[in-house]
């Protein structure tokens, strides 16, 4: 059989389209849509493309901080044309939960030795930035050839030290953020937006007052006739 035959006989399903509900539609006093899942695509392609051209010859090693960062990982190393390796390592920070103390303990070490090699860090949101700065000072030991940092997002403005973040999705305002990684509680890491809490006393009160987010429409099946 050839393959004019093999598509004849039916050929793999087509993919259906999803529809999303327009934002407008998405009613919540609790929070509101910051980044929209349509635009963190485009701009995650954007940035696989610029990590693309600047690592050109070279094989970079991802290491993405869990779990937040897994998300964005997991999209940005399909916008990125290279040979690459990933890698993880989990963190967590002393003191109270909601507040970076600055104080890390590597819950989980990377698997493989980064010396010589061209580590780019995956995170999903900079924000004291206290983490970053203890993982960064770590890892330098470890004498890697170059290491650069790639964050989706940039809260600027609760900065303590002072860091240089080669690639940043999108500058974020101090707001707490929950979606495309980022938890409250652990909740909410699935949506496809990203959401600026407006309530947060509301989101205390019931941790669940955002699931109304992640209700999608159904799949519409697109190019499909019989
Ligand atoms: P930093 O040490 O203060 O920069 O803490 C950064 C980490 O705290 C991020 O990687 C996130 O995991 C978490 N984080 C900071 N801000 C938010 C937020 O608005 N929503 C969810 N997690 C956050
Ligand atoms: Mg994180």
């Amino acid at each position: 059989m050839n393959a004019d035959a093999i598509l004849a006989t039916g050929g793999p399903t087509p993919r259906v389209r999803q529809t999303r509900r327009v934002e407008s539609q998405r009613m919540s006093e609790v929070a509101t849509v910051l980044f929209p899942g349509s635009l963190i695509r485009d701009r995650v392609r954007e940035l696989g493309q610029e990590i693309t051209r600047d690592y050109r010859g070279r094989s970079p090693v991802l290491i993405s901080v869990l779990k937040g960062g897994a998300v964005f990982l997991a999209d940005l190393i399909r916008e990125i044309h290279l040979p690459l390796a990933v890698d993880f390592m989990s963190v967590s920070t002393y003191g109270e939960a909601s507040q970076s103390s600055g104080v890390v303990r590597i819950v989980k070490d990377l698997d493989q030795d980064v010396g010589g090699e061209d580590v780019l860090i995956v995170e999903d949101i900079i924000d004291t930035g206290l983490t970053l700065s203890y993982l960064l000072s770590t890892l330098r030991e470890r004498t890697p050839r170059s290491i650069e940092v790639c964050t989706l997002l940039d809260r600027s403005a609760r900065r303590i030290p002072p860091l240089d973040l080669r690639y940043v999705g999108f500058d974020c305002p101090d707001r707490f953020v929950v979606g495309y990684g980022l938890d409250f509680q652990e909740r909410y890491r699935n949506l496809p937006d990203i959401l600026a809490v407006d309530d947060m006393a509301a989101l205390l009160a019931d941790p669940n007052s955002l699931v109304s987010y992640l209700d999608q429409e159904p799949p519409e099946l697109a190019g499909v006739s019989g």
